[in-house]
């Protein structure tokens, strides 16, 4: 069994941050209560769920039982006041949608709040509508909102008091793909995505298309040709690049727990994609990548041989991020690798949590 070691801080109470989650029976709820558990600054005051409320975090997730906190919190059902009144601090983990009919009375009483759905990272209403089909259940706090992505956004994400952490996907693409855009080394019409996800990218809920007969040994594309997180995706990247970029995304399930991989091929511009040199191209675009990231605590550079593999991040908050310049396609291939459910969503969470705390970037997260 994959126990965790319950090793609570000793940071006095007075030091923590109250915290709730609400949704913390889903995937990336369940992996926010394992990085907060252990983080020394938090405070787990309150979770969430309608199936389990009653039930204590170690009933639930007994792989959990080793901390005190476990044993003694029960999960609670959902209510934005009752969790106001008990914490700072609200992750919220739940469907798109549903979030934002939580966050706004969460705001309006104080808390400040990381969402990890969908429902805030988009700055205009017509394309959430566009992409995920209904009217935005909030959108007077879509100016507010933060995109959680600390390498991008760092000091807005710190006085932040809503955030919206990105998608799996999107960090997958958008970490990589910036710093290209942001030097003009890459066609903004260029870029081609292909990412293989683990099934937890579906979230726990029961549906015939993730059951294991249905995905194991077996590999598929879906959400073709306009998967809902070619939104942020194109988004942020045509804010990068200051004029609009569309790109082609094609996601795969693969029959993994967890892990991201992606595969950018990308044309570079003139000039540079005519350096024959396959050598010099690569060091220029490591001298991009170091400028961009050798200071971040959770991009890890891969210039050695390999190239980045999920099997060296699952279960960290790192993206790990390798490239290859083809000299007889004259194109860019980049890879990126992280875990969905931590740098593509809980542990991106926790990593703004600490910047809007004041704390550490790292903290709890190493
Ligand atoms: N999975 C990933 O890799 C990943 C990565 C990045 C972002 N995200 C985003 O994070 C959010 C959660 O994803 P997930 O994969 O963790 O989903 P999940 O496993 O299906 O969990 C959803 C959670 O929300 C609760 N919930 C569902 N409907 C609710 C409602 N109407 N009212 C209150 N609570 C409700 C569920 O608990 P009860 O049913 O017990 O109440 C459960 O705890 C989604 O918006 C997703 O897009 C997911």
């Amino acid at each position: 069994m994959n126990t965790e070691h319950g090793t609570e801080s000793s940071h006095g109470a007075d030091d923590k941050v109250p915290v709730a989650i609400v949704g913390a029976s889903g995937y990336s709820g369940e992996e926010l209560v394992r990085l907060l558990l252990r983080h020394p600054r938090v405070q787990l005051a309150a979770v969430t769920s309608r199936q389990y409320a009653g039930q204590t975090v170690a009933q639930v997730f007994p792989r959990f039982a080793g901390y005190p906190t476990a044993r003694e919190l029960r999960f609670v059902e959902p209510n934005a006041d009752v969790l106001a009144r008990k914490a700072r601090f609200v992750f919220l983990a739940l469907p798109h949608g549903v979030a934002a009919e939580f966050a706004l009375p969460l705001l309006k009483q104080g808390c400040r709040v990381i969402d990890l759905s969908a429902d805030f990272r988009l700055r205009s209403a017509t394309v959430y509508r566009e992409f995920y089909g209904h009217d935005h259940p909030a959108p007077e706090l879509l100016e507010q909102a933060v995109y959680g992505l600390p390498e991008i956004y760092r000091p807005a994400v710190k006085g932040a008091a809503l955030v919206a952490a990105p998608g799996c996907y999107p960090t997958s693409i958008l970490l990589p793909t910036i710093p290209l855009l942001r030097a003009g080394f890459i066609e903004t019409d260029s870029v081609i995505a292909h990412s293989l996800s683990g099934v937890s990218g579906a979230g726990r809920k029961a549906e015939p298309d993730y059951l294991f007969v249905e995905c194991n040994e077996s590999l598929r594309a879906y959400g073709l040709p306009k998967h809902r997180h070619l939104s942020e995706i194109e988004q942020e990247l045509s804010l990068a690049a200051g004029l609009p970029v569309t790109i082609q995304f094609t996601p795969h399930l693969v029959p993994v727990n967890r892990g991201i991989l992606t595969t950018l091929c990308t044309q570079l511009k003139a000039g540079l994609r005519d350096t024959r040199d396959a050598t010099e191209v690569s060091r220029r675009v490591a001298d991009c990548y170091r400028q961009a990231y050798s200071a971040e605590p959770f991009v890890r550079l891969v210039e050695e041989k390999r190239l980045p593999d999920t099997k060296n991040v699952v279960g960290t908050n790192y993206i790990d991020i390798g490239w290859r310049f083809d000299p007889r396609t004259r194109r860019l291939l980049v890879i990126s690798a992280e875990d969905n459910l931590v740098k593509g969503a809980g542990g991106q969470a926790v990593q703004c949590f600490n910047l809007m705390n004041g704390f550490d970037e790292t903290t709890g997260l190493m």
